[in-house]
């Protein structure tokens, strides 16, 4: 089995990733809560630095007000609950897995911060008819095959007010797409499975979804300029900021 695909389309398995995280949140680590899913299992020091400059780079960049309605797309542990310091309206954060839902519910008890359990592809019916201006996408494209991708974008807009950010942050290939496919990790010590697409792949996802839902972009960078915290060669975490004004 090939378990590194270059420049070529391939699929992940749900199961595994799902699988990868359960066994994740098992590693779980009060005193070092975010490597469970920033890893860096090593280097912890690294893993709180990446989380302060993130939240320092990207936070000021979502309009945070008591008005935001913030929904947490792939919420992990609620990192990102974490970072919101002011009151805001409401906050959902969803994930499938139960098992980190389990620690972001007893990480954070916010009377207006709730989290459960669910699958992407059924964000819909999961937010249930509530729409959000503000969309936390943080570290999850990758796990998602391009054959639904599009179709789960299209379940988050459906979510969204008129009147919309989107914050992407992801991994991106700089040497072309990239699929993990049962990769023995010596750092993760388990096996890994994920897509890493180019910067202009994502963007043809977006033209497909969010551009044609009136969303453009207002923001593109890579996210750090520090090397230190940069520390693979194949991958650079970059960020995107999306926006839909619904009243031009
Ligand atoms: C790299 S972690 C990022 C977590 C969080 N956004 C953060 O930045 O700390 C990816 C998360 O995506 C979740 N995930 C992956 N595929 C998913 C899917 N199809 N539906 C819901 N959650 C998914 C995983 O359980 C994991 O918590």
């Amino acid at each position: 089995m090939e378990t590194r695909i270059k420049n070529k389309v391939a699929d992940i398995s749900y199961d595994d990733t799902k699988e990868f995280f359960r066994k994740r949140a098992g590693k779980y680590d009060p005193q070092k809560p975010y490597c469970v899913t920033m890893y860096q299992d090593n280097h912890s020091e690294l893993v709180v630095e990446r989380n302060r400059r993130e939240v320092e780079i990207l936070y000021p960049q979502l309009g945070i007000s008591p008005q935001s309605r913030v929904l947490d797309i792939a919420c992990g542990i609620g990192r990102w609950a974490d970072a919101i310091s002011e009151e805001i309206d409401r906050y959902l954060g969803v994930d499938f897995s139960e098992e980190l839902i389990d620690i972001a519910k007893t990480r954070c008890k916010r009377p207006n911060f709730s989290f459960v359990a669910g699958n992407l592809k059924d964000i819909g019916s999961i937010c249930n008819g509530e729409k959000y201006n503000t969309v936390f996408m943080i570290g999850i494209l990758m796990y998602l095959n391009d054959s639904d991708i599009c179709d789960i974008l299209e379940g988050v807009i459906s979510c969204c007010e008129e009147n919309a950010t989107v914050c992407i942050r992801e991994p991106v290939a700089v040497e072309g797409r990239l699929t993990l496919n049962h990769f023995y990790s010596e750092e993760l010590q388990d096996d890994y499975n994920a897509i890493y697409r180019s910067n202009g792949e994502l963007t043809a996802i977006f033209e497909r979804t969010f551009f044609k839902h009136g969303f453009t972009v207002k923001k593109q960078a890579y996210l750090f300029e520090e090397p230190t915290l940069n520390n693979r060669k194949e991958t650079s975490q970059y960020y995107y900021i999306l926006t839909r004004n619904g009243n031009v």
